[in-house]
């Protein structure tokens, strides 16, 4: 078991009144699941997504992550985790405008101790960018800013893929390109994470996970 989350509670205050997202929930995933999130809007998906890629910890509750106890690591360990375990995709895609492809791509690994060869080249290449690596962020398309993404998000090689609606903010024939490319690199062996309000991706999905009132509703 990869991941196990086990009776995690998460509580924002707001104008002094508690607001209880996550209430006690347990879920584990396993080793190369795809598994989707789902639920309304602000039922606690990127809250719960952020607590999986120790972005965010909980109130209460335990997470075990490969076996190791997340609760008891330090910020220096849990950087460390983030950086080498995980690869995060984001809907606004996160990209830094002003540079190129080629160093949004490789911006992980400037602070990776981890002193393995990169291959930014073949990545891109995988991803139908290479002729794009020198060419600003800003002047990219949609689904050219998500793939870009995506390879930053493959360039430490991690174990786990974190995706807060990667296409929510592409057109359907982006969407379903970007989909693609994410069952791909499941099927390469990643642990995928994905939140989306899109049924046609999550139905591409080996789990469906649905958050309300604080509570988890496997399908
Ligand atoms: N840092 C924070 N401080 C205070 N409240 C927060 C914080 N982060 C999230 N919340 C609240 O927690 C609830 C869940 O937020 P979350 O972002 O997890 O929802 P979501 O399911 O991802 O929604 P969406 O589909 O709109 O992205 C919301 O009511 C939100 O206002
Ligand atoms: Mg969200």
């Amino acid at each position: 078991m990869s991941i196990q989350l086990k009776n995690i509670k998460k509580s924002f205050v707001n104008n002094k009144a508690k607001n209880t997202v996550l209430n006690k929930i347990s879920l584990d995933i396993n080793d190369n699941e795809l598994v989707a999130i789902m639920g309304r809007s602000g039922a606690g998906k990127s809250t719960l997504l952020n607590i999986i890629g120790c972005l965010d910890n909980s109130d209460e509750g335990e997470y075990l992550l490969d076996g190791k106890n997340i609760n008891e690591m330090s910020n220096s360990e849990l950087s460390t985790i983030r950086n080498e375990k995980f690869g995060f995709i984001m809907q606004d895609f996160a990209l830094i405008e002003d540079e190129t492809v080629k160093h949004n791509i490789m911006l992980p690994t400037y602070f990776s101790k981890n002193k393995k060869k990169y291959d930014c080249e073949k990545i891109a290449k995988t991803l139908g960018i290479k002729k794009l690596l020198d060419t600003k962020a800003s002047l990219l398309s949609g689904g050219e800013k998500q793939r870009t993404a995506i390879a930053r998000a493959l360039i430490n090689d991690p174990k786990y893929i974190i995706a807060d609606e990667p296409t929510g903010a592409l057109d359907s024939k982006n969407a379903e390109l970007i989909m693609d490319t994410i069952i791909e690199l499941n099927k390469l062996g990643k642990t995928i994470i994905i939140v989306t309000h899109d049924e046609n991706v999550a139905k591409k999905c080996q789990r469906i996970i649905y958050i309300s009132d604080g509570n988890l509703k496997a399908e």
